[in-house]
């Protein structure tokens, strides 16, 4: 499989700082793969991120995008950025016309593609979004949801391969948050953009293929959700909590209940379906 972002001994600081906020990093991102990077605040996520579109350089080690750009190269940045779209926390900072459909245009006309071009990428965008029937609207009369919608379109427009959402459902009330997961996952699974997701609620990277956690600098951990998961004081330790559901079914075990599950449950259908075989009931 095609790597589509690697590090080699990646190590960075900001300027006047001494201490490396991660070093030696080895990470690999295949393409199609759907990655969730976990940490406390302030491990270093936005900054390892940034990394990956070129907005911040290394100070140790490299950054290979798609197995041929190196993001010390400034001749790469315009091609990385295409290939690798990053979605932030804040949907107001990423809108930058009054339309909603010349917001999406903006970046593809900086790109000097044909107008008819455009228009077809825009009218696509908008539809895998669901925000076709706004696309003649002033995006402050958007919700913020919907205005985090119109930012993925954008990115979208550039038919990146990848695309990193940084907390980018964070400020969202929660029908605009399972809007946006629920984007998220599709982009992944319908049309095979390699995702990568930071969250600070792992119910929201339950179902993600990979789990990269970040700790003092390091990688902690590696892996797929329910062997992270088992991880749990440790996690906690981190300031990060487990699903509801995950934590709950393994209190109900410590009790003497769900005995038939071996496996750790991670989502509610999970859950319910465990519940069902323990009180024998057929699904
Ligand atoms: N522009 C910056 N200049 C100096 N220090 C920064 C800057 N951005 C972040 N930091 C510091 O770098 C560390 C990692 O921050 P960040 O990457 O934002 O972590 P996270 O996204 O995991 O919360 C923190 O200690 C933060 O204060
Ligand atoms: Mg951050």
């Amino acid at each position: 499989m095609r790597s589509i972002i690697q590090t080699e001994k990646l190590g960075f600081h900001y300027p006047r700082q001494e201490r490396l906020i991660f070093e030696n990093l080895n990470i690999s991102i295949k393409e199609g793969e759907m990655v969730g990077i976990l940490g406390s605040n302030g491990s270093g996520k936005s900054t390892l991120l940034k990394h990956f579109n070129a907005l911040i350089r290394p100070k140790k080690g490299a950054v290979l995008i798609d197995e041929k750009w190196n993001t010390k190269d400034p001749e790469t940045w315009l091609d990385i950025r295409q290939l690798v779209g990053l979605v932030f926390q804040n949907p107001e900072n990423q809108i930058v016309s009054t339309i909603v459909e010349e917001d999406i245009a903006f970046a593809l006309e900086n790109l000097g593609l044909p107008r008819e071009e455009i228009k077809k990428r825009v009218n696509e965008v908008l539809k895998i979004v669901n925000m076709y029937e706004y696309r003649k609207r002033p995006p402050y009369q958007l919700s913020g949801g919907q205005k985090q919608r119109i930012g993925i379109a954008s990115i979208l427009a550039m038919r990146p391969k990848g695309i990193i959402f940084d907390e980018a459902t964070s400020m969202l009330d929660p029908k605009g948050r399972k809007d946006i997961l629920k984007i998220i996952h599709e982009l992944n699974q319908k049309y095979g953009v390699t995702v990568l997701m930071t969250t600070h609620l792992l119910d929201e990277v339950a179902s993600v293929d990979r789990i990269i956690v970040l700790n003092k600098g390091r990688i902690r951990f590696d892996d797929k959700p329910e062997i992270v998961f088992e991880n749990r004081e440790e996690l906690e330790a981190m300031g990060l909590s487990i699903p509801t559901v995950t934590k709950l079914a393994l209190d109900l075990k410590a009790e003497g209940y769900l005995t038939d599950s071996k496996k750790l449950i991670l989502t509610k259908e999970e859950f319910v379906q465990a519940i069902q075989k323990d009180i024998g009931v057929r699904a």
